[in-house]
């Protein structure tokens, strides 16, 4: 594992954002996550004002690590560097993309559920994936069988995972962190409410803790 897979680990969770209001809320949010001992934010492409997102976050809280999600071209990884970004989550397995981003020396996560997506991984020689989306997909029973075959991979599922289930991720193994929306959702950031986000990832960070140690 590189230095930023290390820390994503250790961090255990991370928040997947999507900002309509970059300017007004990524300072407060970044702080709100760091607050909660969740030093980590996916910034997601999804929204227009990703990389100013992404910039605000890393200047207001330079100790975080903040990485860019829903990436899809080599612009989109471009764009993420020039703000700050130190690593790169993508929904899908695009080999090409990979590539760009290890010639770019940044860390990346590519989405990946089938055999024939880490079969590919394992060609580019990844260690940590994005399983994407995990409850969907099969979740925790569909993750455990694809490590049978792949046991080298860590992974980092994302796509349904709330406080309820994020203990029965984190206890297996072969799970680095988790990813989710559920501290992050629309209506909190909407309604600025960073104090019930901090609470929410002391939450989490209390489950991962537990699971890991139990
Ligand atoms: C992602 O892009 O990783 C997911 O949309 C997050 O999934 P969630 O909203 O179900 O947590």
């Amino acid at each position: 594992m590189n230095e930023i897979e290390k820390r994503v680990q250790q961090i255990g969770v991370v928040p997947v954002i999507k900002l309509t209001h970059p300017e007004r809320d990524a300072a407060p949010l970044a702080k709100a996550l760091t607050e909660g001992g969740v030093p980590v934010a996916e910034v997601t492409f999804r929204a227009a004002g990703a990389a100013i997102a992404i910039k605000a976050m890393c200047e207001t809280c330079p100790d975080m690590l903040v990485g860019a999600g829903t990436v899809l071209t080599t612009a989109q990884v471009d764009e993420a560097i020039s703000a700050g970004s130190q690593f790169i989550v993508t929904p899908g397995m695009d080999a090409d993309l990979v590539r760009y981003c290890q010639q770019k020396q940044i860390a990346i996560f590519p989405g990946c559920t089938t055999p024939t997506d880490y079969h590919t991984a394992y060609k580019l020689g990844l260690e940590v994936l994005k399983f994407f989306p995990a409850e969907q997909s099969g979740g925790l029973a569909k993750i455990k069988a694809m490590s049978a075959p792949f046991p080298m991979f860590k992974v980092m599922p994302t796509g349904g995972i709330s406080l309820k289930n994020l203990g029965e991720y984190a206890k297996n193994s072969v799970i680095a962190a988790c990813g989710g929306s559920y501290m992050v959702t629309a209506e909190l950031i909407e309604g600025q409410q960073w104090d019930e986000i901090t609470a929410l990832c002391r939450q989490s960070v209390a489950i991962v803790k537990e699971a890991r140690n139990g």
